[in-house]
């Protein structure tokens, strides 16, 4: 009988929850009958002069589910921006024999799998993953949680100096232009102010948020602010001055400005710390372990049942199948009328 093969890659940033979805690919795949190939390094080992890959079995993934990372790296590379990156990409499909692509990523890695399956009659599936959780077309995205586990503890641990120096800390947190992150992360970690790209918002309301928190006899006060947030009238902070290949610039620096106009408007001493990449990094959650798991699971049942061009969604607390040119959508933000209370800046006190 001749050999069946599988491929799998990992694009965008990387995040716990991702080798456990490619070890549950990888083992149930091979049940089936499957050889599976780990893609190298995302859309690139794809478009390469050569294709890059790896032979994957159920004992090499076996431990796997507890790092975070990714062990088939990924990158930002956008097939359809090199030159003949589509023609390579489509030679290196037929040099490696697939039979079908489960590739994971957020909007950039998965928008390039729906242009290929709408476009080039690839057989391509698409796993959700993002910390930033802004992904349409699902309710969960692998690496949310456990970025989220890193900003409460993080702000645990800055809470014993605030307290003992009586500062306000403000925490920079990732997100892009969502403000899941920070929204959650701070209600998760008990912040008295959270800053979203949502809503703009005024540094002398953030001042007095702060001073009102003094005068009451708080000694501290914990201020989370998204990377993507801004002041009404101002520019997103950068970190840099170039785009990445799906035309995405760095964001970054707004905590440290903030901190900086906390400490003179408010006269108050404040610090700022960038959680930056420390919150994609460390061992997967519990949550991202099942959700790989299952999101795994669910997308080798997909190429089993050769139902391609679909999206693994969470929804409605159920893994379902979802076209996967939903991905393609305006992105997913903070609800502002459900979510957030744009008064006091923090999550909105009606969840019933
Ligand atoms: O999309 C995930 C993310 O971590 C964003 O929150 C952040 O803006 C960006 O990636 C950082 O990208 P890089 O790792 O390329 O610096």
């Amino acid at each position: 009988m001749q050999t069946k093969f599988v491929g799998i890659l990992t694009g965008g940033g990387d995040c716990p929850g991702l080798n456990p979805a490619i070890k549950a690919i990888t083992q149930m795949a091979e049940e089936f009958g499957y050889q599976v190939l780990g893609i190298q390094d995302g859309w690139k080992g794809l478009s390469a002069p050569a294709p890059q890959s790896i032979s994957l079995d159920s004992k090499q993934v076996c431990h796997i589910d507890r790092q975070g990372g990714t062990i088939l790296g990924t990158s930002r590379t956008n097939p359809y921006k090199l030159d003949h990156g589509i023609e390579q990409l489509k030679t290196n499909w037929q040099k490696l024999k697939l039979e079908a692509l489960i590739a994971i990523g957020g909007e950039d890695t998965l928008g390039v799998a729906a242009r290929l399956f709408d476009e080039e009659k690839l057989a391509v599936m698409g796993v959700p993953k993002t910390i930033d959780f802004d992904l349409p077309g699902t309710d969960y995205t692998l690496g949310f949680e456990s970025a989220l586990h890193v900003i409460m503890e993080s702000i645990d641990r800055l809470r014993s100096t605030a307290e003992s120096h009586a500062r306000i800390f403000v925490v920079e947190v990732m997100g892009r232009h969502a403000g899941h992150l920070a929204l959650q992360g701070g209600i998760a970690a008990g912040a008295q102010v959270i800053l979203i790209p949502e809503y703009d918002f005024e540094i002398d309301r953030v001042v007095s948020l702060l001073q009102e928190r003094k005068k009451q006899g708080n000694r501290y006060s914990i201020v989370v602010v998204a990377e993507g947030a801004k002041a009404v009238g101002q520019q997103e902070n950068l970190a840099g001055r170039e785009k990445d290949a799906f035309g995405h610039i760095r964001l970054g620096g707004i905590g440290e400005y903030l901190a900086d106009s906390i400490a003179k408007q408010g006269n108050l001493e404040c610090r700022s710390v960038n959680l930056s990449h420390l919150q994609r990094g460390g061992a997967p959650v519990a949550y991202d372990r099942r959700m790989g798991f299952a999101f795994g699971v669910a997308s080798v049942q997909a190429v089993l049942a050769k139902q391609y061009g679909q999206l693994v969604s969470f929804s409605d607390g159920k893994v379902v199948l979802k076209n996967l040119s939903l991905v393609r959508g305006p992105i997913r933000c903070v609800k502002l009328e459900t979510e957030y209370d744009e008064a006091n800046y923090r999550a909105k006190r009606s969840i019933i």
